[in-house]
């Protein structure tokens, strides 16, 4: 049976201990991260982890803070997380720091600005962290998230492009979700992408009083974006527009023909959706989505961009890279009833009676850490039938129970929370007879 993890209350109940309402809640679409929302974030913190010791990428972290001006030039003016989506402060001076709506412009940054190309090469890393993006919240899409995500720095191999594809697959399948389906596309380089955007502005001259809002202004500042239009309004025109696979130059043909072959011989199956073109500016030639059964939003996607670096004034260096959003893989969990172990961290909890107990219990608590075994108190609770009932819900295997008698006679009861049954154990023993029995 999956374990019931409480949704989080709506903020009009929340409420202080006493049942006052307290005059603070947290910012729109920002979550606090309960401790039982942490079986998952471990879950999906460990999966990561995992993979990528196995793929070879090293963990980098970037501030939460960047000059406004990495997202500007690098996630790119016409992006709509530019355009409307940036948190940002004011510093003492004139400059603008940005809180980081993405991680893929601060991971280039930190890659040149530190010299990794020196020692990391093609550089391969992963990150886990929140990001901020200034969106109207609603199902699956808040203010602050989290991303896990991977990045292969100077290297233009379609190998990485299916490396990327199939790490993130790794992912999906650690945590247990099923059906998950890879979009794929080629938006192709500089040069052919001109061609194609040529034509696709020809398909649509004539046609923008039947597009919506967004899509007449994307006509002018992007017209790839059109085709990534979600309003019911725009789907039959985008149905018939010209397709960026017709367009593709030699190179970029044999690119992609290089990554589905990479795919397929590793028996990855993927969709080609021609008329994915992702949001952001930066990319080129593959661009890919993760869609897991159940959710109707992407929980990753990533591609190349082979042209981020110079973009913010750095040397050539082809790249690839994706990310997923760690609450919507969390709520395909949930959707998909993936069972979550809620066995407990701990080994035992230790129950006192009396001051004296109290004071012995807490050295021998220094004892248990010494030796690497986790034991849980609850020094605020005084009765013995407090303190069995959180141990017994805390379902750990052993209760050590020490009255004052117990103190006085230098040993401490053992008790057995399966059976019931209690043994007493000489109290400089007891760290060597629960290690042996857990
Ligand atoms: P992105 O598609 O903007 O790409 O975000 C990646 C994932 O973050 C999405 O697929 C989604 O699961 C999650 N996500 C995005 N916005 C929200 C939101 N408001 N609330 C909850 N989850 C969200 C990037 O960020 C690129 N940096 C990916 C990349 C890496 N491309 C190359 N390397």
């Amino acid at each position: 049976m999956p374990i019931k993890i409480p949704q989080a209350k709506k903020k009009t109940e929340k409420k202080a201990s006493g049942g006052r309402k307290i005059p603070f809640q947290s910012p729109k679409g920002m979550h606090d991260r309960l401790p039982a929302d942490f079986l998952y974030f471990d879950k999906i913190e460990k999966a990561i982890k995992k993979v990528s010791l196995f793929y070879g990428f090293d963990r980098l972290e970037t501030p939460l803070l960047e000059d406004i001006k990495l997202f500007e030039r690098g996630t790119g003016l016409t992006s709509e997380i530019v355009q409307k989506q940036m948190f940002t402060v004011k510093t003492k001076g004139d400059g603008v720091l940005a809180l980081r709506p993405e991680m893929t412009p601060g991971v280039v940054r930190a890659y040149i600005e530190n010299g990794l190309q020196y020692v990391s090469n093609p550089g391969k890393f992963f990150y886990c962290g929140p990001v901020f993006r200034y969106e109207q919240p609603q199902h699956g899409r808040f203010r602050q998230f989290y991303q896990v995500g991977f990045e292969v720095l100077n290297s233009d191999d379609a190998a990485y492009d299916a490396q990327i594809i199939i790490a993130s697959l790794k992912i999906f399948e650690e945590l247990k979700l099923k059906n998950v389906v890879v979009k794929l596309n080629t938006i192709g380089c500089k040069n052919c992408r001109a061609a194609y955007v040529k034509k696709l502005k020809e398909y649509y001259k004539n046609k923008t009083g039947d597009l919506c809002r967004d899509c007449a202004k994307r006509y002018t500042e992007n017209p790839l974006r059109l085709l990534d239009c979600k309003q019911e309004k725009c789907q039959p025109l985008k149905a018939q527009a010209p397709q960026t696979l017709d367009f593709l130059c030699a190179a970029c043909k044999a690119h992609f023909k290089s990554v589905l072959e990479y795919l397929d011989g590793g028996q990855i199956p993927y969709l080609i959706d021609a008329t994915l073109v992702r949001g952001l500016d930066y990319y080129s030639r593959s661009v890919f989505e993760f869609f897991a059964e159940g959710v109707d939003f992407a929980i990753g996607g990533g591609g190349r961009y082979d042209y981020l670096s110079e973009t913010l004034g750095g040397p050539k260096m082809p790249a690839v890279g994706s990310a997923c959003g760690v609450e919507r893989m969390i709520e395909a969990m949930k959707l998909q009833d993936v069972h979550i172990s809620s066995k407990s961290a701990y080994k035992a909890f230790l129950i006192y009676m009396g001051d004296q107990a109290k004071k012995q219990g807490m050295l021998l608590l220094d004892e248990f850490y010494k030796a690497g075994i986790p034991v849980k108190e609850s020094f605020a609770k005084e009765s013995l039938k407090s303190q069995l009932r959180l141990a017994d819900k805390e379902k750990v295997d052993y209760a050590l129970i020490l009255g004052q008698r117990e103190v006085f006679e230098e040993v401490i009861l053992l008790r057995d929370m399966k059976s019931g049954t209690q043994e007493a154990i000489p109290l400089k023993k007891i760290v060597a007879e629960l290690k042996k029995r857990i």
